[in-house]
């Protein structure tokens, strides 16, 4: 394991852009809570998604979609006071900038204001283009994600990887190209094939980070609880980095022992009076029987 080297000045969109032009691969990983988002700007974790998939990691949804836009703003907030430095995106919820564009437009501002996030990932659809260019009109940066949308998951019949057909894998380089112009900022793509990764990046200007997308990418992101063996059915592209799971287990196991045992709390874990304080307590104590 290499030493972490921290964090120790703002990762900007700009130091992403220039990411791309240098060629340096830029590691992204999802966090949901200010105590992990503290971990990971210690160990120089340049990128953090406040992803949806919260839902399923946090709140134990079988989907993200029941996660609501304030659920998403309070986790944000809590992951901006843990890592000041980072890049930091936020996933809009399904349903908070879907209807109208200035439905969409309002709830991005708020997302914006109220959490500190330094862009906002939408799931890409041709209906968002209008709603992009007018937040990149307002200055707001926007991730749009393209691939496999979990959700939309109803229409896409289940969590598969896409760009399957040549119809489809030019339909994505379409998407990102058309994303690009209406102002994205940049875009992620999830679960397609390397070639569609690379045609994507070709064809765009714009950074593009990848889960599991193959190596092309600019910067790479995954569900931090798929990777450290926190979930039970992880998806292939996620790299096993560590097990926390066997870790925390057994910490767990082992606070339910020494309780049990009576072994928990001991002396050192009390707080005491001052003598004269406690032999007072005794007296009035034993005057009440
Ligand atoms: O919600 C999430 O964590 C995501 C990543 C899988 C890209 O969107």
């Amino acid at each position: 394991m290499s030493s972490p080297v921290p964090l120790s000045k703002k990762f900007t969109l700009n130091d992403l852009r220039a990411a791309r032009q240098t060629g340096a691969k830029v590691p992204m990983l999802t966090c949901y809570d200010y105590t992990t988002a503290r971990l990971m700007q210690e160990a120089g974790v340049p990128m953090l998604l406040v992803g949806d998939s919260a839902a399923n990691v946090v709140l134990g949804y079988d989907t993200t979609l029941p996660v609501t836009l304030d659920f998403m703003i309070e986790i944000t907030r809590a992951v901006r006071r843990g890592a000041p430095h980072a890049l930091l995106v936020a996933d809009m919820p399904f349903g908070s900038y879907h209807g109208s564009v200035a439905r969409a437009v309002r709830n991005v501002f708020r997302m914006v204001q109220l959490s500190e996030c330094d862009c906002v990932k939408v799931e890409a659809a041709p209906t968002q283009l209008r709603a992009i260019r007018k937040l990149a009109d307002a200055g707001v940066a926007v991730m749009a994600h393209l691939g496999l949308r979990p959700q939309a998951v109803g229409v896409m019949g289940g969590y598969k990887f896409q760009g399957r057909t040549a119809a489809d894998a030019a339909g994505i380089v379409n998407l990102a190209v058309r994303m690009e112009k209406a102002g994205a900022a940049c875009v992620l793509l999830e679960a397609v094939p390397a070639e569609v990764s690379k045609a994507v990046v070709e064809a765009v200007g714009v950074p593009v980070i990848g889960c599991g997308a193959g190596p092309e990418c600019h910067g790479f992101v995954v569900v931090t609880h798929d990777t450290v063996n926190l979930t039970d059915r992880p998806p292939k592209f996620a790299p096993r980095i560590g097990d926390l799971r066997g870790p925390m287990v057994n910490c767990f196991a082992e606070y339910a022992r020494l309780v049990r045992e009576g072994r928990y709390p001991e002396a050192a874990h009390q707080y005491e009076m001052p003598a004269e304080e406690r032999a007072a307590f005794a007296r009035e104590s034993s005057k009440r029987g």
